[in-house]
């Protein structure tokens, strides 16, 4: 029995997905822990695109539940949207169940998630550039203690009310449904919901005491946390292996793995600290051979090169037990690869953290290290690599996995060469080393 974290290490779009479809092979559930339909995790099936926002990846596979989880909020329109589109592909195998405690988006929280931009853009320049999927205004209900959960969409005048007190401290926008329209709306929704809609927090008790695999599906990512992400230009959510716990009701001392899925690269989208991005044609190539457009925004992301001062810091923050390397096949057939070791500072002072405060990213430049790259992937390495394993990967590739071990204290695990479940490599087991030893050099 394992319970495994899957989280980004980066600023989102590593493959967390992916990943945690590959891994949903040896589970019984797997639970989304936060977020909502910002995330976007695609999943190649043969030839079967998909793009799961508020689903659980688990949802996909035959024998396993796929649970959205408590620490989620949720908008129940688009959640059907999904639900039909994934049923229209023949993909839903596995047993849908919806948290009880999710929190509700409602149509004002998109209005409200634009008028913020606006605020944001007045003052500081620039928006967050927020998905604008209201994930940030329902987080704020949630804090204000006047949102509405799925629990709430059977009971009729408990609904009315909270909405008369929810809507009561918003200054809406003409356009958007009237009270009424929209307790009919919920109720409908919530009706249609209903069959999925449970408590998940005994679910997971249970299948911890028979010693079912879990898996805790991050969304988002540490670098984008609320708290210990380049605030302000963060979603609202706690994106960490601490905040799969919250967002699950798994307790602590439950977690055997936290797995840091990573790009051989970076991209980031919407605004914020990049210390590492590439804004010429380099970047432009990255984005061209990554195929690096949101998966939820189809908005083109910002490219650059792997940070090892951001990798460590979300590897300490998270605890990771071992690392996953994602995308290795988008660098193929370049001489070297550009890795930023350290920042220098003002004066030229060396530094191997990150700054608190965003702005004060503007002042920093990344020192870069230059690793030696590896051959193209063509078809017949991948064919290779399918069949012989690990013995079949560029000695390069090896080498640059290993650099980030070393620069981590975190054994490289998997490796994930292409969008099919099968061009994903276990390198087996590698050793973590603890905690204190790995920070005391
Ligand atoms: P929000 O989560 O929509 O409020 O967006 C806040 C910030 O997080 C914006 O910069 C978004 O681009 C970013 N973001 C939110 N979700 C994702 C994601 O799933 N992948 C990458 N970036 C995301």
């Amino acid at each position: 029995m394992t319970v495994t974290a899957v989280i980004g290490a980066q600023f989102g779009d590593e493959a967390k997905g992916k990943i945690t479809d590959v891994l949903s092979e040896r589970a019984k559930y797997v639970v989304r822990t936060g977020g909502g339909p910002n995330a976007g995790h695609t999943i190649k099936l043969g030839d079967t695109s998909l793009v799961l926002h508020q689903l659980s990846v688990g949802v996909l596979r035959r024998g396993v539940t796929g649970i959205s989880g408590p620490g989620m909020v949720i908008d129940p329109f688009q959640l059907e949207v999904e639900i039909a589109d994934v049923q229209s592909k023949h993909a839903l195998h596995g047993t849908l169940v919806l948290s009880d405690k999710a929190h509700v988006i409602l149509p004002h929280h998109r209005s409200e998630d634009a008028w913020e931009e606006g605020l944001r853009a007045k003052g500081y320049g620039v928006e967050n550039g927020t998905t604008g999927r209201g994930i940030g205004p329902a987080y704020e209900d949630r804090s204000g203690r006047w949102g509405l959960r799925l629990a709430d969409l059977d009971r009729p005048e408990l609904l009315r009310r909270r909405l008369d007190v929810l809507l009561s401290t918003k200054t809406l926008p003409p356009g958007l449904p009237s009270v009424d329209e929209l307790t009919a709306q919920l109720l409908e929704v919530g009706e249609r919901l209903a069959p999925h809609i449970q408590s998940t927090e005994p679910i997971l008790w249970d299948a911890l005491q028979r010693g079912d695999s879990i898996i805790l599906e991050g969304a988002q990512s540490a670098l984008l946390d609320l708290d210990f992400g380049t605030y302000p230009y963060v979603t609202s959510s706690h994106p960490t292996a601490a905040g799969a716990l919250v967002g699950s009701g798994i307790p602590p001392q439950e977690l055997n793995e936290v797995i840091g899925v990573t790009k051989a690269y970076a991209t980031r989208v919407g605004a914020g600290p990049f210390p590492t991005e590439d804004t010429g044609a380099m970047g432009e190539a990255l984005r061209e051979a990554g195929g690096e457009r949101g998966a939820t925004t189809g908005r083109p992301r910002r490219c650059g090169w792997l940070d090892l001062v951001l990798l460590r810091y979300a590897t300490r923050l998270n605890g990771f037990t071992s690392l996953a390397v994602t995308k290795v096949d988008v660098l193929g057939g370049m001489d070297s690869i550009p890795v930023a070791a350290e920042y220098e500072g003002p004066g030229g002072a060396r530094m191997s953290t990150p700054p608190t405060v965003a702005e004060d990213y503007d002042a920093l430049h990344p020192v870069y290290e230059h690793i030696p790259g590896w051959p193209e992937f063509t078809p017949r390495l991948k064919e290779r690599i399918r069949r012989d394993g690990v013995h079949a990967l560029p000695s390069e590739l090896k080498r640059f996995l290993a650099h980030l071990t070393e620069a981590t204290g975190v054994p490289v695990e998997w490796v994930s060469y292409g969008a099919r479940r099968d061009e994903t490599l276990f390198l087996g087991r590698g050793k973590t080393a603890s905690p204190v030893s790995r920070w005391s050099a």
